[in-house]
């Protein structure tokens, strides 16, 4: 991938989800100049150095880092990867009153320093807080938002290519609202190529995808991190790829579409609440959130995640 101009991307923690992120950004070229800050001295200068150790192997980009602030000065993008991870069976809303706390204190340092930034929230609950973000900061609508379930899109795709032996890019299906256990795919406008997914047959012409087989599909998303966290007690490589890839969304202007978390304003009756629905990310973040088909059970589904959020938001404002 060539980056023409030069684009600088701050990803803030050091963690295994920051330094995961940094790493695939390094790997596939997403901006020209990696920054990794974090508190903690010692570790990100560390995590910078091995890092910095394998960029000749990589195209051009760059890596910096360290635990001052200032290095986030004039960032293009900012992807906020600090705060509390979750514990195994713990929900991600349990995480939202230590995390809240952390970007409250930390966002409006950021943007002071990077004021015409793209902001992108990793840390959990997302949704939520993009939520208190919007309302900490005045930043443009749609500069500021969440990876939402970009990430869980992408377990839904590779789970359905793996059944119907396919590729997951040529699987297209979404998942939507939280991210979190009340998210839910969009299975009525799911296809594979161009088939309607519950119309998909294997080669003995039986179809593989009856109702059942979506509800253990759906189970199986929603409870995928916490399948992984109970074996190896975080998530970092998927959501690292998820995040790298939204960036080059913004710094290329892709407009492409991608199911990430913005506070809605009247979006099927939906106001001020985060949560994901297919958006067009660009230049300057999300560019416009798509109404797209739901069927009744989804637009249930959509109220439903964004009736448990309104309650968890609700304890912050
Ligand atoms: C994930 O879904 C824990 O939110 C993180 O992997």
């Amino acid at each position: 991938m060539t980056i023409a101009r030069s684009t600088k991307l701050t990803i803030v923690g050091a963690g295994s989800v920051g330094t995961s992120l940094a790493y695939a950004a390094l790997i596939r070229g997403s901006a020209r100049e990696v920054v990794l800050y974090d508190i903690a001295t010692a570790k990100v200068e560390a995590e910078v150095l091995d890092l910095a150790h394998g960029t000749p192997f990589v195209g051009a980009p760059r890596i910096t880092g360290g635990s001052d602030i200032e290095l986030v000065a004039d960032s293009d993008v900012v992807v906020i990867t600090a705060g509390a991870k979750q514990e195994p069976g713990q929900t991600r809303l349990e995480l939202a009153g230590v995390n809240v706390a952390i970007l409250e204190k930390m966002l409006p340092q950021l943007v002071a320093l990077a004021p015409n930034a793209v902001f992108i929230l990793v840390t959990n609950p997302c949704d939520v807080l993009t939520a208190v973000a919007e309302r900490i900061t005045d930043l443009p609508h749609g500069r500021i938002f969440s990876t939402g379930t970009v990430l869980d899109s992408a377990r839904l795709r590779w789970l359905v290519a793996e059944a119907a032996q396919v590729a997951p890019q040529s699987v297209h299906a979404l998942i939507v609202g939280e991210h979190g256990d009340t998210e839910f795919p969009l299975w009525s406008t799911a296809t594979i190529g161009q088939t309607p997914l519950p119309e998909w047959t294997d080669s003995s012409g039986s179809l593989l995808f009856p109702r059942e087989r979506l509800e253990s599909l759906t189970h199986d998303v929603v409870h995928a991190a916490y399948k992984v966290i109970a074996g190896k007690g975080a998530t970092n490589y998927a959501i690292g790829l998820s995040g790298a890839r939204i960036v080059e969304a913004v710094l290329q202007d892709e407009r492409s579409i991608l199911p990430v978390s913005s506070v809605l304003h009247g979006y099927r009756g939906i106001d001020g609440v985060a949560l994901s629905v297919p958006s067009i990310v660009g230049a300057g973040g999300v560019q416009r959130v798509l109404d797209t088909h739901m069927d009744h059970r989804e637009e249930a589904q959509l109220q439903h995640s964004a009736e448990t959020l309104a309650a968890s938001i609700a304890l912050f404002s």
